[in-house]
């Protein structure tokens, strides 16, 4: 099948036939096909939809593109959280060693960031020599090792979807529910994960604003996983402000050894624990995901969960001992002052999220590099009291000219009312 036929019937709004749809997204994984016809298939696909057989067909492909990992090679229950994407939203780098100290094999097949949300692969690199990219091998020998490993695309897993990830980020087809299910899908069952809570963000700085899209992208995850013997619990999770203390790649790592030190932001703290104590229950390592928070709270008491963290930036080149204690080292910071006295009553995390990318925490461009100091600093989170002048965010920059126009993003992206105000709940409904 030529690529041109297949972008023609989708953009004329025909399903695909399986067949077709597999020996295109297979060509694009060796590189067969230019990126300007896998991105006029991409924006066919987000402007046109796919249907659910289509997007079975397209995960399908996208997972055999590479190696696939056997569940039964960890002999303990393999378990793994993915996020459907959000701004601040670290807790990949917290659950994971949690999990893997309450007896999990977590093998973790992790993204960069994506359009405004950041990526957990992205922060990893902040801390020198930290390798993100394994043979099948080399991932599934860590996972067994130590327990974790948290690893990108690379050609040998799921090519198909490190090349349509990165023209998805910059070409504007990021927020589409088949596009983001078969992304997810893929990467979980070729690592070898048996099970899967999904954390689904919901609100300004998610890819799904609206709470029907977000209801509709978890039942689309949880059926197309089932298809590939994935048992998924998804759970719907506040995204209207950002999540944490900081937005940027090397201050998110950082406030991960926080939180594992046990210190750290209350809510992040909290969404963490939820995550780790729904993904021990769904693995059968504990008897609720109530009991399961509290073996993840015990790991963080204990220093388990800190120790594992550090022992994996170790077993993938990372040298955490020269990054830590870390501190903002960024040439040019801005304060985003409050223009009265009141309450902080929303920060939106998009804008906060697109002031973050422009700072050089994401890409503009596909091969764009990451400034991992690039960052925003929550100084006073949504629930706050602040005085006049006082600073509500602070934004840190190596470029001035790009530190001035962020700043007035984000000075627009604060608002401070009479309160009292408080966030929303953090956690929704489960979907499974
Ligand atoms: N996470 C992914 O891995 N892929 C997406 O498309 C969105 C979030």
């Amino acid at each position: 099948v030529r690529a041109q036929d297949v972008i023609a019937a989708k953009r004329d709004g025909m399903e695909i036939a399986a067949g077709d749809l597999r020996a295109f997204v297979l060509a694009v994984a060796r590189r067969e096909v230019p990126d300007y016809q896998a991105t006029a298939f991409l924006m066919a696909a987000y402007l046109r939809g796919l249907s659910r057989a289509e997007t079975v067909a397209l995960t399908g492909a996208m997972i055999d593109s590479g190696a696939r990992i056997d569940p039964a090679d960890f002999s303990r229950p393999a378990v793994d959280k993915h996020s459907t994407g959000g701004v601040g939203d670290k807790t990949s780098l917290v659950v994971a060693p949690l999990v893997a100290a309450c007896g999990a094999a977590v093998p973790m097949m992790a993204g960069r960031g994506l359009g405004f949300t950041g990526g957990t692969l992205d922060k990893l690199e902040a801390v020198p020599g930290t390798r993100v990219r394994f043979s099948p091998d080399e991932f599934r020998d860590q996972v067994r090792r130590i327990g974790l490993a948290i690893a990108g695309q690379s050609s040998e897993m799921v090519p198909a979807d490190g090349t349509l990830y990165a023209l998805r980020d910059v070409t504007a087809t990021v927020d589409s529910i088949p596009l983001i299910t078969a992304s997810i899908v893929a990467k979980k069952v070729a690592e070898g994960a048996r099970f899967l809570v999904l954390d689904v963000k919901i609100g300004r700085g998610a890819l799904m604003d609206g709470i029907d899209r977000g209801r509709a992208l978890a039942r689309s995850i949880v059926e197309v996983g089932s298809a590939f013997g994935l048992t998924v619990r998804a759970l719907l999770t506040d995204m209207d402000a950002p999540l944490g203390r900081w937005v940027g790649n090397a201050a998110e790592v950082a406030e991960c050894f926080e939180i594992l030190d046990g210190g750290g932001d209350a809510r992040l703290r909290e969404l963490c624990l939820v995550l780790a104590g729904e993904m021990l229950a769904l693995a059968g390592l504990a008897t609720s995901p109530e009991a399961g928070m509290r073996a993840a709270e015990r790991e963080i008491a204990s220093g388990r969960g800190r120790s594992l963290l550090e022992a994996m930036f170790v077993a993938q080149g990372g040298r955490p001992a020269e990054f830590l204690p870390w501190t903002p080292t960024a040439a040019h910071r801005a304060p985003i002052a409050a223009a009265a006295a009141g309450v902080v009553v929303a920060i939106d995390a998009r804008a906060v999220g697109e002031a973050a990318v422009f700072l050089g925490a994401g890409r503009e461009t596909a091969g764009d590099a990451i400034d991992p100091e690039a960052s925003v600093e929550i100084v006073r989170p949504v629930g706050t009291s602040v005085q006049t002048g006082e600073p509500v965010l602070v934004a840190y920059a190596s470029d001035p000219a790009r530190l001035a126009a962020a700043s007035a993003r984000l000075a627009g992206a604060v608002r401070v009312g009479d309160g009292p105000a408080a966030p929303p709940p953090l956690v929704g409904e489960g979907i499974a």
